[in-house]
């Protein structure tokens, strides 16, 4: 008897335990490839905050740190030096050009600021309207206009507004714009929320987050160009490969539910295997 129970027992926990993922592979992504070069480690303190903050500052020095805690940066461990160089464990040195402090940007040097770390968007930014005139005629906005620089947040289409985008322009090309964009930015929060429920379940989505987030990457750069027919074309590409991500995403879910339907047909199964079993060696003992 104890034998049939032991083997039931095991059978049920490989059943249960098939196909358990582990860690997402955009955490795997950014802990390996976009934080830790930069920052210092958590919980060290930064010269540069520590004085920034100390009594002799003032008003307009304080507000930029607490801007920059406020902001994704921030949350991202992006601290002060990652963007202006310098020394953080270091307070007698720390602005020192020898140690890499490179200072507060000059505007037209702001994209070269930004986009060494945002590299796919600083070359989209660079062949566009927007990046052309503004090297070439000082007008025209940079990344700052947009986005700001010490209370950056994530980005989304929200950014593009009448109020901000219609300083220099009419409305109505920025209008068109975020309509091309809007198709696949819905398409994208679908799929991003049908993957993080299988992930959820305990599905292994390690290939479709792959491919989702490649996606979701090059199609996020591509605002920046500004060109709203490239812009069409390539959503309707986007869309495609979506939507295959998307039918991977269904046979998933049906899987799931098979596996579930057939776990609980095993079980059944098996309970009635050693009722019988049960029986049986009852029957035999009165023999
Ligand atoms: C011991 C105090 C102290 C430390 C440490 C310190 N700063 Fe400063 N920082 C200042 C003062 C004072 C100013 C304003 C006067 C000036 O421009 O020199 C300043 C100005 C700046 C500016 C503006 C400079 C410009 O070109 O306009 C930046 C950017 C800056 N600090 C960043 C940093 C960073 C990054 C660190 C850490 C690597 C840091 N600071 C560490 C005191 C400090
Ligand atoms: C994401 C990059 C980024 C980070 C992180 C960042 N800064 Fe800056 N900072 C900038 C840019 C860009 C400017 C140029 C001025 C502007 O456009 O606001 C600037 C300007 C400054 C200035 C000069 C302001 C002025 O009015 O001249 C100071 C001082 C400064 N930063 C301090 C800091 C301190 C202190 C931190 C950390 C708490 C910090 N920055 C973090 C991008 C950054
Ligand atoms: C005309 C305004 C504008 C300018 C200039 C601009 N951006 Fe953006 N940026 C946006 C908008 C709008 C989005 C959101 C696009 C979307 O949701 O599809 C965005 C998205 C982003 C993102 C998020 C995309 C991702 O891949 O996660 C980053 C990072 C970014 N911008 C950085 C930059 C940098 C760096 C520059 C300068 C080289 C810059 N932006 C210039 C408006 C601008
Ligand atoms: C030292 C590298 C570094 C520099 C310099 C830098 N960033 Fe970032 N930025 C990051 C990282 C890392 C993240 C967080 C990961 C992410 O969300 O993509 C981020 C996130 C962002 C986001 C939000 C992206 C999203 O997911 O919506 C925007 C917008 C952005 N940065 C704009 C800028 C702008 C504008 C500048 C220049 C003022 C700048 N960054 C400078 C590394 C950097
Ligand atoms: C600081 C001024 C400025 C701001 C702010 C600005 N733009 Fe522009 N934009 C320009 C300039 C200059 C051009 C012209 C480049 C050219 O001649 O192709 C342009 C061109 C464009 C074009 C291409 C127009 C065409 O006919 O091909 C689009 C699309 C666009 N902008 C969208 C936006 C959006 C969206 C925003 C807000 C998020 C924005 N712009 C904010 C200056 C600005």
């Amino acid at each position: 008897m104890k034998r049939y129970l032991l083997l039931q027992i095991v059978i049920l926990i490989v059943l249960f335990s098939t196909d358990f993922s582990q860690a997402g592979y955009r955490e795997t992504f950014e802990k390996e490839f976009m934080l830790s070069p930069w920052s210092i480690a958590k919980g060290e303190t930064s010269a540069c905050i520590q004085c920034h903050t100390s009594d002799d500052m003032g008003p307009e020095m304080h507000e930029i740190t607490r801007q920059w805690k406020d902001s994704w940066h921030a949350k991202n461990n992006i601290s002060c030096h990652d963007c202006h160089g310098g020394a953080p464990e270091d307070a007698s040195m720390s602005m020192m050009h020898q140690r890499g402090f490179k200072g507060s940007p000059q505007d037209s040097d702001i994209p070269e600021f930004c986009g060494s770390c945002h590299i796919a968007i600083l070359d989209n930014y660079l062949k566009s309207g927007h990046g052309k005139t503004f090297c070439d005629a000082a007008e025209g906005p940079s990344c700052v206009t947009c986005h700001g620089s010490h209370n950056i947040q994530q980005a989304n289409m929200d950014i593009i507004n009448e109020q901000l985008c219609s300083q220099c322009h009419t409305y109505e090309r920025a209008k068109e714009m975020k309509q091309a964009l809007f198709i696949v930015e819905n398409k994208l929060s679908s799929v991003e929320e049908s993957l993080a429920h299988l992930q959820m379940l305990g599905i292994n989505v390690d290939d479709q987050e792959k491919s989702f987030f490649r996606t979701h990457l090059e199609f996020r750069a591509l605002f920046h160009s500004i060109d709203v027919e490239a812009v069409r074309v390539k959503s309707s590409d986007y869309t495609q490969k979506l939507e295959i991500i998307e039918s991977k995403i269904d046979d998933s879910f049906n899987k799931l539910a098979y596996r579930r339907n057939f776990s609980a047909y095993l079980f059944l199964l098996f309970i009635g295997l050693s009722i019988v079993v049960f029986l049986l060696s009852k029957s035999y003992e009165q023999k």
